[in-house]
């Protein structure tokens, strides 16, 4: 059987993507192995949403490619393929193939080519492809990524993605059922749905507020979790949905980019930030203690100290129970490259860990609030150090306990007893009401 090494780099729709390419090259006879020494085809799942994402990949290149035998095949595959196509080819000479996004059903032909000598690039983009018809291969446990729309229409002057993933386009409500319905009875109890902007899901008939109810409620489902939405597709039945469905958790990650209306303008991100502070109030009046994380990016084109001291200010506005955050990089093809008033590096370095010192006592308050509450966890395996148990809350706190391996992948209900600042350490209750008991 040949032997198939894929490393993958980015979001979680790559993730996702992943297991489409293993489950695709499966149905070719592919087995996985972790060893790049042993495969037959090595393939990198890539990123092109900031620079320093493509220069990981080419330095795992240089790496990788000590790995090739004669016959041995390197591909890369993702949004740095599609986003470079045959200048990938140019540029690595050990890389035999380059496919995009959509091209994931040709991979096993494209393996047979490179075999045979020939390098090859697909990068078309397949306004139709949802890879219907291509299982994927998921890791085993109780959580499964279920990619519901694919590409993007919105048009942020900073983002490569539609570049790379293309238009949007959204899969039937009923084949996500199906889909959904097939892992729940195999053991799945937690789906997280994904899209570019998964929020403006439209199959043509349904919208994201039926494909919530849809979903949340086939049986054996028991949370629903969707990333990441738009602020500006929570319609009042997309709310309501929320309001209304039991297994949806109470956690949302809602990309704000930036706190300054002048800058929101000019990322075209389509609301400022009085709109983004309505969705917010309107999210938790739907769903009462909602957590909320978000993305934000400093040092965009134009962004004075005023700006910025937006962007810190509506950090401690919303009280965000965490977020990701990114110094503006420069996407060739994107229109920001035609804004003016670079910010100096050093200044978007400022602010960065300004923002991160803001973003970690906002955490630390909302967290420091959570100790004694208890909550429902997912136990999802081990913690990394000192031989403890690791859950998810509903509203995505990560806390760690104690308690046998057989909890692993079952629901435990845990009192929150301290917190690192963004972690917690719990007390599983059950143990406590034997002890009283
Ligand atoms: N520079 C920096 N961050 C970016 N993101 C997207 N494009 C860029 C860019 N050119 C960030 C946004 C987005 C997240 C996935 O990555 O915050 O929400
Ligand atoms: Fe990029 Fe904006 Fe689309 Fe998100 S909504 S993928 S940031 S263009």
């Amino acid at each position: 059987m040949p032997r198939l090494y894929l490393e993958t780099y980015g979001c979680q729709m790559n993730v996702a993507d992943s297991e489409l390419i293993t489950g695709a090259l499966g149905r070719h006879g592919y087995e996985t192995t972790h060893d790049p020494g042993q495969a037959d085809v090595l393939l990198v799942n890539t990123c092109a949403i900031r620079d320093n994402a493509e220069q990981r990949v080419l330095g795992r290149m240089g790496e990788l490619k000590r790995h090739k035998r004669p016959g041995t095949v390197l591909g890369v595959v993702g949004c740095m393929a599609q986003r470079l196509g045959p200048r990938l080819l140019e540029r690595v000479p050990q890389v035999d193939l380059v496919i995009g996004p959509d091209g994931y059903r040709g991979l096993a032909e494209l393996i047979a080519r490179a075999r045979a000598g020939e390098r090859a690039a697909d990068v078309a983009l397949r306004g139709w492809e949802h890879y219907e018809d291509v299982p994927a291969e998921r890791a085993a446990g109780p959580s499964a990524f279920v990619t519901v729309q694919r590409g993007c229409d919105y048009r942020c002057t900073y983002c490569i993605v539609p570049t790379t993933r293309g238009p949007e386009r959204s899969r039937r409500l009923g084949d996500v059922v199906r889909e959904v319905a097939a892992l729940a009875s195999a053991g799945t109890t937690e789906v997280t749905l994904l899209g570019q902007t998964v929020n403006s899901y439209h199959d043509g008939v349904h919208d994201f507020a039926d494909l919530l109810r849809a979903v949340g409620t086939v049986s054996g489902v028991r949370r629903v979790r969707f990333t990441s939405p738009h602020p500006n597709d929570f319609s009042t039945r997309v709310l309501a949905a929320m309001a209304e469905t039991p297994t949806v958790c109470e956690h949302v990650h809602l990309p704000v980019q930036s706190g300054s209306s002048a800058v929101l303008k000019r990322m075209l991100r389509r609301y400022d930030r009085g709109a983004y502070l309505g969705v917010v109030a309107a999210l938790r009046r739907a769903v009462p203690g909602i957590a909320l994380t978000t993305d934000i990016i400093v040092g965009f084109p134009g962004e004075t100290d005023r700006d910025f001291a937006d962007t810190l200010s509506l950090v401690e506005a919303v009280g965000f129970d965490d977020a990701y955050t990114f110094r503006y990089s420069p996407r060739e093809g994107t229109p920001s490259l035609r804004l003016r008033d670079a910010v100096p590096d050093d200044v978007a370095r400022d602010r960065l860990e300004r923002l991160i010192a803001a973003v970690r006592r906002v955490a630390r308050r909302i967290n420091v609030g959570l100790v004694g509450s208890s909550h429902e966890v997912l136990v999802e395996g081990r913690a990394r150090r000192g031989g403890l148990l690791q859950g998810r809350t509903r509203s995505n706190k990560v806390t760690v306990f104690e308690g046998p391996e057989e909890w692993i992948g079952t629901y435990r209900r845990v009192r929150l007893t301290g917190t690192t600042g963004s972690t917690f350490t719990a007390w599983p209750l059950t143990r406590e009401l034997a002890v009283v008991g």
